[in-house]
């Protein structure tokens, strides 16, 4: 599974912003983390340090709003029936508890998990009422059931958009059971209503998770993309979780990899970059399942490395607890030894946009440190965009 829709760029100028080099890094830090910038930059000291704790509280959660969806996307727990947790959708009240108790050092909420979002009937609430909160919120979904005049209303930060192919054909071989028509018509009724919203925070990304079947179709993907009237369209270096999978699904293009190539031949299925006893991650961020049970990341679909729950225990007790310091300190000592690690993506922490960008911006989600040049001489020229970086750093 892919790390959630990643990578801060504080690099990046702010928009309308004539600082340039450290100060703007600066600027962008503290417009993109106001509450959690010291957390931020004092945690990610520790991680360097490889100490696990105690830690300022984590700038980011994840919010997992259910576990259930509607499709059968086959690498996902969810989608191919593997999950190990029980099913179930996040309580409206105890949302609302939770906010209250992270907001004061929360600057980021990813509403989603091991689902899709909108399959809670709470969810446009939830959103607004963490915004209202002061965070800044980001989902990503499938698209099936997005209601244009509900996601203006909650005030989203940033709506992700998944597909999985140009035509109904190619997108339901990985979407399965997706209607790509109704999604294009979710996306532009929300293109449409934002249009009525001029003062609408609200970014609109669409991910295109590339892969044998669809590969051939980036081209298209991006020239589409950038005559939709969205903000950013990413191209997604795809996960499996086996060398049958990757025979299946992987790109022929091996620049979408994040894989080993040589291990791959050899019938061994591992990153290119293998995290050795670091991870700034889980310094920083946090995940909550629907059931309010703790995870370190998005890699602990099943909750196998559980730290506590938080509608039981303050979070704040967990995240300095004993479960949470010895998880960390394993990744620090032994992290060959952490399951969950083999076969970590290791994209990094969300890239926000305070505020939106002022042009069409195209994206990778890859370890691959090249922006994606290579497909750029492939599109016509008539598709206006600019890259965005690629980022790893919390
Ligand atoms: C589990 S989904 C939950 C959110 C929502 N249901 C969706 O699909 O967008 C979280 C993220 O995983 C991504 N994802 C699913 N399968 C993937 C794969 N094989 N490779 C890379 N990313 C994948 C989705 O596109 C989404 O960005
Ligand atoms: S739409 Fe998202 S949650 Fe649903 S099966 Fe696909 S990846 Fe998993
Ligand atoms: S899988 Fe391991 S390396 Fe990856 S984010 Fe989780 S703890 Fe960090």
């Amino acid at each position: 599974m892919t790390r959630p829709s990643d990578t801060i760029d504080e690099s990046r100028p702010v928009q309308g912003s004539t600082l340039s080099g450290k100060a703007r890094r600066v600027a962008a830090l503290l417009s993109s983390r106001p509450k959690g910038w010291k957390s931020l930059l004092y945690n990610t000291a520790m991680a360097k340090a490889r100490r696990p704790g105690p830690l300022m509280l984590p700038v980011h959660i994840s919010i997992e709003p259910t576990n259930v969806c509607n499709l059968r996307c086959p690498v996902c727990e969810t989608g191919n029936g593997s999950m190990e947790r029980g099913k179930g959708l996040l309580d409206k009240a105890k949302f609302e508890k939770l906010i209250d108790q992270v907001a004061p050092h929360t600057s980021v909420l990813m509403y989603y998990f091991m689902g899709e979002p909108f399959l809670n009937k709470h969810a446009y609430e939830n959103i607004r009422y963490a915004r209202e909160a002061g965070l800044y919120v980001e989902t990503c979904t499938n698209g099936d059931f997005v209601d244009a005049k509900n996601i203006i209303y909650s005030d989203l930060n940033e709506i992700s958009f998944q597909i999985g192919g140009m035509t109904q054909e190619t997108h339901e071989i990985y979407r399965v059971r997706s209607n790509l028509e109704k999604v294009l018509r979710n996306l532009t009724a929300l293109i449409e209503e934002r249009k009525k919203h001029p003062d609408s925070a609200l970014q609109i990304n669409v991910g295109f998770i590339v892969m044998s079947h669809n590969e051939h179709e980036v081209p298209e993907f991006l020239h589409w993309a950038s005559e939709l009237g969205i903000d950013q369209a990413n191209v997604i270096d795809p996960c499996v979780r086996n060398v049958l999978e990757g025979h299946a699904m992987l790109p022929k293009d091996k620049r979408y990899w994040f894989y080993d190539e040589e291990a791959f031949e050899r019938g061994v299925l591992r990153p290119k970059h293998v995290p050795d006893n670091e991870c700034t991650w889980i310094w920083n961020s946090i995940m909550i399942n629907w059931d309010g049970s703790v995870v370190p990341c998005c890699r602990d679909p099943n909750g196998h490395h559980v730290l506590g729950n938080v509608f039981e225990t303050p979070l704040k007790k967990i995240w300095n607890g004993k479960p949470a310091r010895d998880f960390r300190k394993r990744i620090v000592t032994n992290q060959g030894g952490v399951d969950i690690c083999a076969l970590c993506s290791g994209y990094g922490v969300p890239r926000l946009e305070p505020k939106r960008p002022i042009k069409f911006q195209v994206s990778r989600l890859s370890l691959d440190e090249a922006p994606i040049d290579f497909v750029f001489d492939e599109v016509e020229e008539s598709a206006q965009f600019e890259t965005a970086p690629t980022s790893t750093a919390p």
